[in-house]
This record gives structure tokens, C-alpha cells and sequence, in this order.
């Protein structure tokens, strides 16, 4: 579809997305993030801007260029992804979670580089879970009266249609989107497992523009109108 021509279905709205990996430091040089490169969430920026929407992306740490029209927020960490989210969740109209958000962070960060201390032992690290921001936005008073609508994504391993239907009613989001797999993160193309509350249905393989094109369509369907 050439953006000139694509009909403008998501005209008025307007749309936040969380996209890449999260990076929680350990020290100043050493951190924990992951394999997600962006991609998906950063084509279906392109697609809702090219749909006529208002686009805030807000990004963990990745390697691409920004989508035409749209305004970008840069982060690090999840609790860096949650500030921008919650400072930009007010106006917005549809919310769509692709980051890979971290689940842990280290409890206490170093100032300093850590050093090996010549025991042959490794440093003990505590974990604390990072904030769900999905959930949080999911369960805010805009989005529970429907003036808010939430997409959530999830990238398992196995069983994904029992994980996503799982995912959906616990982040309660009415509609939970599935990479189906093997392991798609860096790719260009994907397959995607739409699941809501009328059951699932499946976008097949395509690369990741046309998809984020077709889940655009989807999502305002569904939009209450
Ligand atoms: N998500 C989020 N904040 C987190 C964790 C996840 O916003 N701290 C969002 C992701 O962006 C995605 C959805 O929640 O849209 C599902 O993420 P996923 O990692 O699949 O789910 P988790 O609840 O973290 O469960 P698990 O990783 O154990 O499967
Ligand atoms: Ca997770």
C-alpha cells in the first residue's frame, strides 16, 4: 500500500507505542537488556502515522531511524519507559506495548565498574521485578472506561494461543497480539496471533510492514466509535 493512498483509519487518534528492549544497568558498564531490535513496533508507528494518527513511540535502546511524522521518545531502562509512558498516556486514544520490557533489574546499581576481588567467586546480584507498564496503563481509570484502548504483545516459546489468551485476561487488555514464533526478534518478517475477546485469528507470514499495516486495520475495528 503507498502511504498516499492508504485510507486514513486511524484519523484523530491518538496513538502511544512502547518498541526495542529495555537496557537496566548493572554498573556503568555492564548492563541486562535483550534481543529485541524494534522492528515491529517501529513499523507499525510508520503504519499509524501513514493511517493519519498523532504517533508518540517511545524507545528503548535500538538501531533505527525514526518513522516519518512521528514524535519519538529515547529511554534506557523500564523505569525510564514507564516515566515517558505515564507523561504521555493522558491524551492518548489507543496504546500499543511491543517493547520487550526487561523483567528484572538488578536491586541496587554500582556507581562503580565491579571488580573481580580475586576470590575466584562471582559478585551476588539481587533482582527486583521491574513495573508492569502494560498492566499499569491497562488498569488506568482512562483506559478502564474505554477511552483508552490497549494492545499488548507477547513473544513465547510454546503454546502460544494458551499463553496469549492467558496474557490478555491477566493484563487485561482487549487485545493481545502474538509473534508467532521461532524467534523472531532482528527479523524482517514475521506471523501474528491476534487473539481478543471473539476468540483469535492469524495474520500470516509477511514482512513486518505489511503486517503492522494489517494490525493497524485491525485495531480500529475494533475501536469504539
Ligand atoms: N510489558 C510491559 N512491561 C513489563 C513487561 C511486559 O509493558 N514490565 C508488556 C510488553 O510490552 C508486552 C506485554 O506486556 O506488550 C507482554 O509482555 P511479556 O514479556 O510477554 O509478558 P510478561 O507479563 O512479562 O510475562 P512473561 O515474560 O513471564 O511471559
Ligand atoms: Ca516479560
Amino acid at each position: 500500500v503507498i502511504a498516499f493512498f492508504a485510507p486514513k483509519v486511524l484519523a484523530g487518534q491518538k496513538v502511544l507505542i512502547t518498541a526495542g528492549p529495555t537496557f537496566e544497568a548493572i554498573d556503568p558498564v555492564r548492563g541486562i537488556t535483550n534481543l529485541s531490535s524494534g522492528k515491529m513496533g517501529f513499523a507499525i508507528a510508520r503504519a499509524a502515522r501513514e493511517a493519519g494518527a498523532d504517533v508518540t513511540l517511545v524507545a528503548g535502546p535500538v538501531h533505527l531511524p525514526t518513522p516519518r511524522g512521528v514524535r519519538r521518545l529515547d529511554v534506557k531502562s523500564a523505569q525510564n519507559m514507564l516515566e515517558a509512558v505515564e507523561g504521555q498516556a493522558q491524551g492518548a486514544t489507543l496504546f500499543i506495548a511491543t517493547a520487550a520490557v526487561a523483567d528484572w533489574r538488578v536491586a541496587s546499581q554500582s556507581t562503580e565498574k565491579i571488580k573481580k576481588d580475586g576470590s575466584g567467586q562471582p559478585p551476588a546480584l539481587n533482582f527486583v521485578e521491574n513495573p508492569d507498564i502494560l498492566a499499569r496503563v491497562a488498569q488506568s481509570p482512562r483506559a478502564q472506561s474505554g477511552a483508552l484502548y490497549c494492545v499488548g504483545f507477547a513473544a513465547e516459546s510454546h503454546d502460544l494461543l494458551a499463553h496469549a489468551t492467558a496474557k490478555r485476561l491477566r493484563k487485561g487488555v482487549p487485545l493481545l497480539v502474538g509473534n508467532i514464533g521461532p524467534a523472531t526478534f532482528g527479523q524482517d518478517d514475521n506471523a501474528l496471533l491476534l487473539v481478543d475477546e471473539q476468540g483469535h485469528r492469524e495474520l500470516p507470514h509477511a514482512s513486518k510492514r505489511a503486517l503492522a499495516q494489517q494490525l493497524v486495520a485491525e485495531i480500529a475495528r475494533r475501536l469504539p466509535r
